[in-house]
C-alpha cells in the first residue's frame, strides 16, 4: 500500500463534503505530504490555506470544518490544527503496526501491481561500439537498468533496448586500419585487442579534433575512413564482410562491462540493424509532405515544425534536421525515426524512454514532434536525460580515457579501494572489542566486486539524474554515510542478528509475529518501512531513482537509531524480542529489494 495515497484517499470525500464547488481545479489532495518535521506528525495536510482563500474563510476554520467532516477510522489518530491553518496528521500506533505485520507476508514488501499496467520501450546504454567506451553510455547504463527494474517491479512489461551505435565512422576507421596496418598474428591470437589498438592508432593519425564526425574534413586520413564508412553503407561487399567480420570482437568488447554491471538488456538492436529501412523512411516522410529537399539535402522540420527560411529566423528558431545529406547519406535522426517506427510496430508501447544525456536534447524533441506527426502518436516520449559526470577539478569525466579498457580499470579501482576501506572498518571494529566474522579470500573477493561496482553505480543513482555530478571514487566507497557498502552492511548486520541468534527467518515471513511498537525509535523504523511503496512509485513517476535511494538513507538512519536504542536478541520480554526480529528482518528484506532496484548487489556477511 502507497501510505501517501491512502491518507490522501481518506481526505478524498472530506474534502467534496467541506467545499464541493472548489474541487475541480486545484489538486487540494496533493497537498497532503510527508511531515516536514516529525516532531509534528507523520503526514499533514495543507490544503486549509488555499481552500480558505478560495472560500473567502479562515484558514484555521477550514481546517477545524475538515477535522470535523472526517469520519472516524482507524488510521489517523485526531489531527490537530497548528500554524495558519496546518493540519497535523499522526498515524495510530496500532494500525501501524498490523501494517507491518502485513507486508511481512508479502513478497513484494507491501508495494501493490500497477493496476493498470503499460508497456514501456526504455533505450539504454548506446555504446558507440569500436570505440572507447564514454561515460555517458556507463550513467546511461546504470539509470536505464533501474529504470528496467523499477517499472518491472511494479508490472510494467519492460522492453530494455540498447541502441548500438555500430555503423558509423569508428567502422571506417577499423577498416581502414585492418585494410592497411593490421598485425595478422595478433589479430588471430586476439582480435578484440588488435581491433582497439587499430583504432586508436588511426584516430591519433586525425589531425583534427572535435570535427563533426561524418561531416566535411581536409585530413586526408579522416577523409579515407568516411569513404571507407560510406562503401560500408552501400553496401560494398569486402566491407561488409569485415563488418561482419569484427561485429562479434566490437560486442565481445561490450560483454564483460554488462557482465560486471549486472545489467542484462533484452535487446541491441543497433544502428546497423535499420540501415535497410532508412531509405523508406525518408521516402515515406517526403510522399507525405514532411520531409522536404533543400540544397540536394532532404530535411525535418524543427519541433515546431518550422524550417527557418532567412537568417532572422535561423537566429530565433531551433534549426531543421538533415535525414538525409547531399552526397546521399543518411543520419542519427533518420536511423531514430526508423527506430520509432520499428518500436511502434513492434512492441506498441504505451510509452518510449531515451535514457540518453542532457546534449542530445534538442534531437529528441525534434525527432519525438516529427515522430507524432508521422502517425506514431500512440505512444508518450520521453527524452530521461542525465547531466555530466565530472573529475575532482570539475572537468568532464575521463575526457581523454574513459575507454572500455579504462572503465574496467576503474571497477577494479572501486573494488580494491571498496575492500581496503571495508578491512579497514573491520579493524576498527575489532579494535574495538567487536567480534567480527573471520572471512576467507574468496568471500573477500565477491565482497569487493559487490561493493566496489555497487559503490559506482549507487553514487550515480543517489544524485538527481538531471544534475552534474563529480566522480570521486574515494567518497563512493566510505564505509559511512550515504553510500552502497553503507547500505550493503546494513543488510549484512540484519542477517547477522539471525545467524547469531541462530533463529528462522521463515516463521517470521509466513506467521509473523504481533508487531509492539513501545519505543519511538520502533515506531519511527516501522513508519519508514511503509514507506517503501512510496518512494518506488514517486521513482517511477518521474524516472528519478535518485527517491529510492533517498529512501534508502533514511531507512538506514531509522535502522540506526532503532538498534542503538532496541536490545533485539536480549529485548526485555520474548513477545518484544520476535516484533523486533520481525523489524529486522524487514529493514534488510527492504534494502535488499531496494538496491536490487537500482542493480546493486548484497552479500549475506561481511
Ligand atoms: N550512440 C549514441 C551516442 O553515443 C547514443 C544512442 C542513444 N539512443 C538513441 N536512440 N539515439 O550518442
Amino acid at each position: 500500500m502507497n501510505l501517501l495515497q491512502h491518507v490522501r484517499s481518506l481526505f478524498a470525500p472530506v474534502l467534496t463534503e467541506v467545499a464541493p464547488d472548489l474541487l475541480k481545479v486545484p489538486d487540494y489532495l496533493g497537498m497532503v505530504k510527508p511531515s516536514s518535521n516529525a516532531d509534528n506528525g507523520d503526514y499533514q495536510a495543507n490544503m486549509a490555506m488555499a481552500m480558505g482563500k478560495a472560500l473567502g474563510q479562515k484558514p484555521p476554520d477550514v481546517a477545524k470544518a475538515i477535522i470535523a467532516a472526517l469520519p472516524a477510522n482507524d488510521v489517523i489518530d485526531t489531527p490537530t490544527v497548528a500554524g495558519p491553518g496546518f493540519i497535523n496528521l499522526k498515524l495510530k500506533d496500532t494500525w501501524l503496526a498490523a501494517q507491518v505485520r502485513n507486508i511481512a507476508t508479502d513478497p513484494k514488501l507491501g508495494v501493490e501491481p500497477c493496476p493498470k499496467p503499460k508497456t514501456f520501450v526504455i533505450d539504454l546504454s548506446g555504446p558507440n561500439v569500436a570505440k572507447p567506451l564514454h561515460v555517458g553510455h556507463l550513467r546511461s547504463t546504470i539509470i536505464g537498468d533501474s529504470l528496467v527494474r523499477i517499472l518491472r517491479f511494479l508490472g510494467h512489461t519492460v522492453v530494455g533496448d540498447n541502441h548500438l551505435g555500430d555503423w558509423g565512422l569508428q567502422f571506417g576507421i577499423l577498416i581502414h586500419g585492418y585494410k592497411n596496418f593490421r598485425d595478422d598474428a595478433a589479430f588471430k591470437a586476439d582480435p578484440v585487442r588488435e581491433l582497439a589498438r587499430l583504432y586508436v592508432a588511426i584516430n591519433k593519425m586525425f589531425k583534427k579534433e572535435g570535427d563533426e564526425e561524418d561531416g566535411p574534413t581536409d585530413d586526408l586520413i579522416k577523409k579515407v575512413c568516411q569513404e571507407e564508412t560510406a562503401k560500408l553503407h552501400a553496401g560494398d561487399p569486402e566491407n561488409v564482410a569485415l563488418w561482419k567480420q569484427f561485429m562479434p570482437a566490437c560486442l565481445e568488447m561490450l560483454r564483460p562491462i554488462y557482465e560486471r554491471l549486472d545489467v542484462k538488456i533484452d535487446h541491441a538492436l543497433g544502428e546497423s540493424f535499420y540501415n535497410p529501412m532508412l531509405a523508406g523512411v525518408v521516402a515515406d516522410m517526403l510522399a507525405k509532405g514532411l520531409a522536404f529537399e533543400s540544397k540536394g539535402a532532404v530535411v525535418i522540420p524543427n519541433a515546431k515544425g518550422i524550417i527557418p527560411q532567412n537568417e532572422e529566423e535561423q537566429k530565433k528558431e531551433e534549426p531543421p534536421a538533415i535525414l538525409r545529406k547531399r552526397d546521399g547519406a543518411f543520419t542519427y535522426t533518420t536511423t531514430d525515426l526508423a527506430t520509432i517506427k520499428h518500436r511502434a510496430e513492434t512492441w506498441k508501447p504505451d510509452a518510449m524512454l531515451y535514457v540518453v544525456g542532457a546534449p542530445q536534447a534538442l534531437h529528441f524533441k525534434t525527432i519525438f514532434a516529427q515522430a507524432r506527426r508521422w502517425g506514431y502518436d500512440q505512444s508518450a516520449y520521453e527524452h530521461v536525460q542525465f547531466g555530466s559526470m565530472l573529475d575532482k577539478d570539475r572537468k568532464p569525466f575521463g575526457a581523454r580515457k574513459g575507454g572500455v579498457i579504462e572503465l574496467m580499470s576503474l571497477l577494479d579501482d572501486a573494488a580494491r579501494l571498496g575492500l581496503e576501506k571495508y578491512e579497514s572498518s573491520v579493524a576498527e571494529r575489532r579494535a574495538n572489542g567487536h567480534q567480527v566474522l573471520e572471512l576467507d579470500a574468496a568471500e573477500k573477493a565477491v565482497i569487493a566486486e559487490v561493493i566496489g561496482v555497487g559503490a559506482v553505480k549507487y553514487a550515480d543513482l543517489s544524485q538527481s539524474r538531471t544534475t552534474d555530478y563529480v566522480f570521486d571514487l574515494d567518497k563512493m566507497t566510505a564505509t559511512v554515510g550515504n553510500t552502497a557498502t553503507y547500505m550493503q552492511y546494513a543488510y549484512a548486520r540484519c542477517r547477522a542478528i539471525f545467524r547469531e541468534g541462530d533463529i528462522d527467518v521463515t516463521p517470521f515471513r509466513t506467521n509473523p509475529p504481533t508487531v509492539i511498537l513501545g519505543h519511538p525509535a520502533e515506531r519511527a523504523l516501522a513508519l519508514q518501512l511503509l514507506r517503501f511503496p512510496e518512494a518506488v512509485e514517486a521513482a517511477a513517476a518521474d524516472y528519478v531513482p535518485h527517491l529510492i535511494s533517498a529512501y534508502l538513507w533514511d531507512l538506514a538512519k531509522c535502522y540506526s537509531g532503532f538498534y542503538e536504542n532496541c536490545k533485539v536478541l536480549k529485548a526485555e520480554t520474548p513477545e518484544l524480542k520476535e516484533s523486533r526480529l520481525l523489524l529486522v528482518d524487514l529493514v534488510g528484506r527492504v534494502i535488499k529489494q531496494a538496491l536490487d532496484l537500482l542493480g546493486i548487489r548484497t552479500v549475506e556477511r561481511m
